[in-house]
């Protein structure tokens, strides 16, 4: 396989001595695909994408970023993949109150060199009308798409998204797919979305399927479900 951008090894995780969350999984994700990690809740989805990203250390195992194993980085190494390469959306939005729209975008990026345009990003994301307001001016999903738009605004190879739209309705949910999906397109992000939901599972280019701390099924999509024709069944 070319163009392998992060690669598992054997991963385990466990939190105490009772029993492991994760179990041996190996994984090799290629570059510019949208890959959806679905599981029921408590099957491991968080704590493989926090491994995954640097976030946690896994218990055993190692994770490769570009051929480069990032479980023996140093603090400060860490610190400079996270802030250069690596994008994260959480399920809970958390904006800085005090700072317009425009500015808690800006504080996403803080490399030398700007490479993606805050105007275009923003109008991809259907977020360019607010950029002078303030967070408690913006709806739920308006708020998700600003954090979207931090994640993004340093062109990160990978965005890790958290059951980003978990905390939102249909609509806005569908909304925010189809906007990362676009994203996808215009900038080659590599994207990794955790969710219980089937339907947004069905949009991606493949889907990992955990259970219990494994992975049970691992496919590439045949049949990509447009964002837009999306059911819900939650
Ligand atoms: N910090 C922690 N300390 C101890 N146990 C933990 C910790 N974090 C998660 N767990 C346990 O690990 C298991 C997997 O949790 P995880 O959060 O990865 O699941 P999940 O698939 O993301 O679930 P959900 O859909 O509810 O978010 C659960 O049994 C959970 O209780
Ligand atoms: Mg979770």
């Amino acid at each position: 396989m070319n163009n392998v951008l992060l690669e598992a090894k054997s991963i385990t995780k466990k939190y105490d001595d009772t029993r492991y969350v994760l179990k041996e999984v190996d994984l090799v994700i290629e570059g510019g695909q949208f890959i959806a990690i679905l599981g029921h809740s408590g099957s491991g989805k968080s704590t493989m994408l926090n491994v995954l990203s640097t976030i946690l250390k896994p218990t055993s195992g190692q994770v490769f970023y570009k051929g480069k194993d990032i479980t023996r980085l140093s603090k400060r190494d860490i610190a400079s993949l996270r802030r250069d390469d690596i994008g994260f959306v959480f399920q809970h939005y958390l904006m800085l109150p005090n700072l317009t729209v425009r500015e808690n975008i800006q504080i996403g990026n803080q490399k030398e060199n700007n490479d993606i345009d805050l105007e275009k990003l923003c109008d991809l994301l259907g977020i360019n009308q607010l950029l002078e307001r303030y967070p408690y001016q913006l709806s739920g999903g308006e708020q998700q798409r600003v954090c979207i738009a931090r994640a993004l605004i340093k062109n990160p190879a990978i965005l890790f998204c958290d059951e980003a739209t978990g905390a939102l309705d249909s609509d806005n949910s569908k909304n925010i797919i189809c906007m990362l999906h676009n994203i996808k397109k215009e900038y080659g992000t590599t994207i990794i979305f955790t969710t219980h939901n089937k339907e947004i599972a069905k949009t991606a280019d493949r889907i990992l399927q955990l259970e219990d701390g494994q992975i049970i099924e691992d496919y590439m999509n045949q049949q990509i479900l447009s964002p837009e024709h999306m059911k819900w069944e939650i």
